[in-house]
Protein backbone atom coordinates (compact mmCIF):
# COMPACT_ATOMS: atom_id res chain seq x y z
CA UNK A 1 0.00 0.00 0.00
CA UNK A 2 1.04 2.98 -1.07
CA UNK A 3 1.57 6.20 1.67
CA UNK A 4 -0.18 9.77 0.67
CA UNK A 5 2.53 11.55 1.90
CA UNK A 6 2.21 15.38 2.86
CA UNK A 7 2.84 18.04 0.23
CA UNK A 8 6.70 18.95 -0.35
CA UNK A 9 7.91 22.78 0.27
CA UNK A 10 9.86 24.26 -1.39
CA UNK A 11 13.34 25.73 -0.65
CA UNK A 12 13.09 30.08 -1.06
CA UNK A 13 14.89 29.84 -4.67
CA UNK A 14 12.47 27.06 -5.58
CA UNK A 15 14.88 25.18 -6.68
CA UNK A 16 13.49 21.28 -6.73
CA UNK A 17 14.46 18.89 -3.20
CA UNK A 18 16.60 15.88 -2.95
CA UNK A 19 14.87 13.23 -1.77
CA UNK A 20 17.37 11.64 0.30
CA UNK A 21 15.80 8.46 1.26
CA UNK A 22 12.20 6.69 1.87
CA UNK A 23 11.80 4.17 4.76
CA UNK A 24 9.20 2.34 5.98
CA UNK A 25 8.94 2.30 9.69
CA UNK A 26 6.82 -0.80 10.94
CA UNK A 27 6.28 0.51 14.55
CA UNK A 28 7.04 3.49 16.86
CA UNK A 29 9.84 2.13 18.23
CA UNK A 30 10.96 2.61 14.61
CA UNK A 31 10.32 6.17 14.62
CA UNK A 32 12.38 6.46 17.48
CA UNK A 33 15.18 5.07 16.33
CA UNK A 34 15.33 7.05 13.08
CA UNK A 35 15.15 10.28 14.84
CA UNK A 36 17.84 8.63 16.95
CA UNK A 37 19.56 8.44 13.91
CA UNK A 38 19.81 12.19 13.02
CA UNK A 39 21.66 12.68 16.78
CA UNK A 40 25.24 12.87 14.66
CA UNK A 41 23.30 15.38 11.89
CA UNK A 42 22.32 18.17 14.52
CA UNK A 43 25.37 17.86 16.96
CA UNK A 44 28.04 17.94 13.90
CA UNK A 45 30.24 21.25 13.78
CA UNK A 46 28.11 22.62 10.35
CA UNK A 47 25.16 22.08 12.32
CA UNK A 48 25.74 24.09 15.67
CA UNK A 49 29.12 26.72 14.34
CA UNK A 50 27.16 29.04 12.46
CA UNK A 51 24.70 32.08 14.10
CA UNK A 52 21.44 30.59 12.62
CA UNK A 53 20.61 26.81 13.99
CA UNK A 54 20.34 24.05 11.85
CA UNK A 55 16.22 23.78 10.74
CA UNK A 56 14.18 20.63 10.32
CA UNK A 57 10.86 20.59 9.29
CA UNK A 58 9.00 17.45 10.43
CA UNK A 59 5.41 17.44 8.30
CA UNK A 60 2.55 14.78 8.21
CA UNK A 61 -0.99 14.65 9.43
CA UNK A 62 -1.96 14.47 13.29
CA UNK A 63 -0.55 11.63 14.38
CA UNK A 64 1.65 10.58 11.75
CA UNK A 65 4.62 10.74 14.13
CA UNK A 66 6.73 13.99 14.22
CA UNK A 67 6.88 14.28 17.58
CA UNK A 68 8.20 10.61 17.86
CA UNK A 69 10.84 11.47 15.90
CA UNK A 70 11.99 14.45 18.05
CA UNK A 71 11.67 12.00 20.95
CA UNK A 72 13.86 9.55 19.62
CA UNK A 73 16.23 12.09 18.71
CA UNK A 74 16.47 13.44 22.19
CA UNK A 75 16.96 10.81 23.93
CA UNK A 76 20.08 9.93 21.69
CA UNK A 77 21.20 13.11 22.77
CA UNK A 78 21.14 12.16 26.18
CA UNK A 79 18.00 13.58 27.36
CA UNK A 80 16.26 11.24 29.79
CA UNK A 81 13.17 13.45 31.01
CA UNK A 82 9.65 13.92 29.27
CA UNK A 83 9.28 14.50 25.73
CA UNK A 84 5.83 16.80 25.29
CA UNK A 85 4.07 17.88 22.86
CA UNK A 86 4.54 21.69 22.55
CA UNK A 87 1.01 21.85 20.90
CA UNK A 88 -0.26 23.87 23.85
CA UNK A 89 3.04 25.56 24.18
CA UNK A 90 4.40 26.46 20.69
CA UNK A 91 7.55 25.60 22.06
CA UNK A 92 9.57 22.97 24.05
CA UNK A 93 13.38 24.32 24.80
CA UNK A 94 15.87 21.58 25.64
CA UNK A 95 19.78 21.72 26.32
CA UNK A 96 21.09 18.62 25.53
CA UNK A 97 24.80 17.25 24.76
CA UNK A 98 25.95 21.28 24.70
CA UNK A 99 23.25 22.09 22.18
CA UNK A 100 20.16 24.32 21.98
CA UNK A 101 17.29 22.15 20.74
CA UNK A 102 13.86 23.84 20.41
CA UNK A 103 10.80 21.63 19.12
CA UNK A 104 7.87 23.81 17.50
CA UNK A 105 4.57 23.14 16.78
CA UNK A 106 2.89 25.83 15.13
CA UNK A 107 -1.03 23.68 14.67
CA UNK A 108 -2.66 25.58 16.58
CA UNK A 109 -1.90 29.16 14.72
CA UNK A 110 -5.16 30.40 13.60
CA UNK A 111 -3.00 32.83 11.40
CA UNK A 112 0.69 32.88 10.49
CA UNK A 113 1.42 36.68 12.26
CA UNK A 114 1.06 34.90 15.26
CA UNK A 115 4.44 33.48 15.13
CA UNK A 116 6.08 37.29 14.89
CA UNK A 117 3.52 38.07 17.89
CA UNK A 118 5.63 35.36 19.76
CA UNK A 119 8.83 36.56 19.12
CA UNK A 120 9.65 33.26 18.06
CA UNK A 121 12.03 33.98 15.06
CA UNK A 122 14.32 35.19 17.70
CA UNK A 123 14.99 31.34 18.77
CA UNK A 124 16.15 30.82 14.64
CA UNK A 125 18.70 33.08 15.20
CA UNK A 126 20.21 32.39 17.89
CA UNK A 127 21.82 28.64 16.98
CA UNK A 128 19.88 26.39 18.68
CA UNK A 129 18.84 23.36 16.37
CA UNK A 130 15.18 24.16 15.50
CA UNK A 131 12.58 20.92 14.69
CA UNK A 132 9.22 22.02 13.57
CA UNK A 133 5.97 20.40 13.64
CA UNK A 134 3.00 22.32 10.94
CA UNK A 135 5.80 24.74 10.06
CA UNK A 136 3.36 25.65 6.80
CA UNK A 137 1.11 27.49 9.21
CA UNK A 138 3.47 29.69 10.33
CA UNK A 139 4.68 30.71 6.40
CA UNK A 140 5.91 32.85 5.08
CA UNK A 141 7.55 33.93 8.61
CA UNK A 142 9.28 30.88 9.59
CA UNK A 143 12.50 30.11 8.37
CA UNK A 144 13.44 27.87 5.31
CA UNK A 145 14.76 23.96 6.74
CA UNK A 146 18.17 22.67 5.94
CA UNK A 147 16.07 19.25 6.04
CA UNK A 148 12.37 18.11 6.08
CA UNK A 149 11.15 14.79 7.41
CA UNK A 150 7.88 13.89 5.86
CA UNK A 151 5.67 11.32 7.33
CA UNK A 152 2.51 9.11 6.25
CA UNK A 153 0.80 6.30 7.63
CA UNK A 154 1.55 3.02 6.18
CA UNK A 155 -0.23 -0.07 6.59
CA UNK A 156 -0.09 -0.59 10.37
CA UNK A 157 3.23 1.59 10.26
CA UNK A 158 4.33 4.71 9.13
CA UNK A 159 6.23 5.83 5.57
CA UNK A 160 9.52 8.52 6.28
CA UNK A 161 10.89 10.47 3.62
CA UNK A 162 13.85 12.58 3.85
CA UNK A 163 14.87 15.45 1.58
CA UNK A 164 17.56 17.91 1.91
CA UNK A 165 16.90 21.83 0.83
CA UNK A 166 20.51 22.63 1.24
CA UNK A 167 24.12 21.88 1.49
CA UNK A 168 24.83 22.60 5.05
CA UNK A 169 21.78 19.61 5.38
CA UNK A 170 23.56 17.75 3.61
CA UNK A 171 26.84 18.43 4.96
CA UNK A 172 25.13 17.29 7.94
CA UNK A 173 23.69 14.09 6.74
CA UNK A 174 27.16 12.52 6.03
CA UNK A 175 27.64 12.30 9.56
CA UNK A 176 25.26 9.92 10.27
CA UNK A 177 24.10 6.05 9.51
CA UNK A 178 21.55 7.31 7.08
CA UNK A 179 22.36 6.54 3.30
CA UNK A 180 20.90 7.83 0.36
CA UNK A 181 18.65 5.54 -1.66
CA UNK A 182 19.66 6.07 -5.12
CA UNK A 183 15.97 4.55 -6.26
CA UNK A 184 14.65 7.05 -4.17
CA UNK A 185 16.16 10.03 -6.31
CA UNK A 186 13.75 11.89 -8.26
CA UNK A 187 14.06 11.34 -12.19
N1 LIG B 1 6.04 3.72 12.71
C1 LIG B 1 4.95 3.77 13.51
N2 LIG B 1 4.03 2.78 13.47
C2 LIG B 1 2.94 2.83 14.27
N3 LIG B 1 2.66 3.83 15.14
C3 LIG B 1 3.54 4.85 15.23
C4 LIG B 1 4.72 4.86 14.42
N4 LIG B 1 5.42 5.99 14.72
C5 LIG B 1 4.70 6.66 15.65
N5 LIG B 1 3.58 5.98 15.96
C6 LIG B 1 2.53 6.37 16.92
O1 LIG B 1 1.75 7.41 16.37
C7 LIG B 1 1.15 8.17 17.44
C8 LIG B 1 1.27 9.63 17.16
O2 LIG B 1 2.63 9.99 17.17
P1 LIG B 1 3.11 11.49 17.35
O3 LIG B 1 2.52 12.10 18.56
O4 LIG B 1 4.58 11.44 17.24
O5 LIG B 1 2.48 12.19 16.08
P2 LIG B 1 2.59 13.69 15.57
O6 LIG B 1 2.86 13.63 14.11
O7 LIG B 1 3.55 14.45 16.40
O8 LIG B 1 1.11 14.24 15.80
P3 LIG B 1 0.60 15.76 16.01
O9 LIG B 1 0.49 16.41 14.67
O10 LIG B 1 -0.77 15.55 16.63
O11 LIG B 1 1.56 16.46 16.93
C9 LIG B 1 1.85 7.72 18.72
O12 LIG B 1 0.97 6.86 19.43
C10 LIG B 1 3.07 6.95 18.21
O13 LIG B 1 3.47 5.96 19.12
MG1 LIG C 1 3.42 16.20 17.48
Amino acid sequence: MSAHLPPIHHAADDSPAALYLSHHLPDAASTEAFGAALAPAVTCEEACKQARGLVIWLSGDLGAGKTTVTRGLLRALGHSGNVKSPTYTLLEPYTVSRISLYHFDFYRFNHPDEFLDAGLDEYFADGGICLVEWADKALPHVPQSDLQLSLAVEGSGRRVELRVFSERGRACLTHTSLKTDASTRPT
